[in-house]
């Protein structure tokens, strides 16, 4: 069964580690990961940005798949199912949909704007066991055609969104979706460690995770976040296995078309980026 990823953050930020997100994007993303958390006992949420709940054909469908997996391969583990950067409209529609968490991504309205649509949100969430993740400090490159330039958020404006009820808070701190460019300078630990002074207890996201180096990744957990978002690396980790198994041929060889063999590679693929993250961020062995 989902459930919110409220108590499994409380618990990553009390005991020093991060939870995963992993956007999915079909059967196989899933599967790899659902089998991966539980091989690790570590829970996971599961991402689903609202360009990949349509690739998908649709939330009620994203939420049958996964629900489908919870139950045919046994999975124990703590689980929640994550709408990514929800619009305000997309946020109601995974409400309905029966997901367990969402993200409202107010961060390119005007502060006053975004506290009003969080505030309602947070309302609507809730009544129905839903966590809500809120975002201050646009996150720099593009996702779903949205660009936006990786500012540093306001510690001032970060607290007052926190103080609206949600459950756990994206704070821009420099960090960008997608691969970091040669001129990157890298997490502004100094918003952070702001960011987390003006707001206590409250679980702290990381976005951007694919790239990040693994000493700025130890010193974000140590400096409160306890949620790390990865899309970009399972991306390139499954293309790449599947580029291989091609130029090796492999398609041509007997039945090798076969999707349940022409795929195989790049889910395992998925399932070591994901084993590593989840051995990185120090949440194995906390289901
Ligand atoms: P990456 O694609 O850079 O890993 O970012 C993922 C993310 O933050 C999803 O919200």
């Amino acid at each position: 069964m989902l459930v919110s990823a409220t108590e499994m953050l409380k618990k990553a930020k009390a005991g020093h580690y991060a939870v995963g997100q992993f956007n999915i994007n079909n059967l196989e993303w899933t599967k790899s990961i659902l089998l991966t958390a539980q091989e690790l006992n570590s829970p996971v949420i599961l991402g689903v940005s609202e360009g990949a709940g349509k690739y998908m054909g649709g939330y009620h469908a994203v939420v049958g798949m996964v629900n489908g997996l919870l139950q045919d391969l046994n999975i124990t583990v703590p689980v929640a199912l994550h709408l990514d950067h929800g619009s305000f409209e997309g946020c109601y529609k995974c409400i309905e949909a029966g997901f367990s968490s969402i993200m409202f991504d107010g961060s390119h309205y005007a502060i006053d704007e975004n506290v009003a649509k969080t505030t309602e949100l947070v309302k609507a969430a809730h009544d129905k066991g839903l966590s809500i993740e809120a975002e201050v400090g646009s996150i720099g490159g593009e996702e779903d055609g949205v660009v936006g330039m990786g500012e540093c958020a306001d510690p001032d404006e970060c607290k007052a969104i926190a103080d609206l009820g949600i459950d756990f808070l994206a704070a821009g701190i420099g960090n960008i979706h997608g691969k970091y460019p040669e001129n990157w300078k890298g997490l502004s630990f100094e918003t952070l460690d702001a960011v987390q002074q003006k707001t206590g207890d409250m679980p702290l996201v990381l976005h951007g995770g694919t790239g990040i180096p693994a000493d700025m990744i130890k010193k974000a957990i140590n400096l409160g976040v306890a949620k790390i978002n990865v899309n970009t690396e399972c991306q390139l980790a499954f293309a790449a296995a599947t580029r291989k198994y091609v130029e090796e041929g492999k398609d041509l060889q007997g039945k090798g078309f076969d999707p349940r063999k022409l795929l195989a590679p790049g889910a395992e693929a998925i399932k070591a980026t994901v084993k590593e993250k989840m051995e990185l961020f120090g949440s194995v062995g906390q289901a």
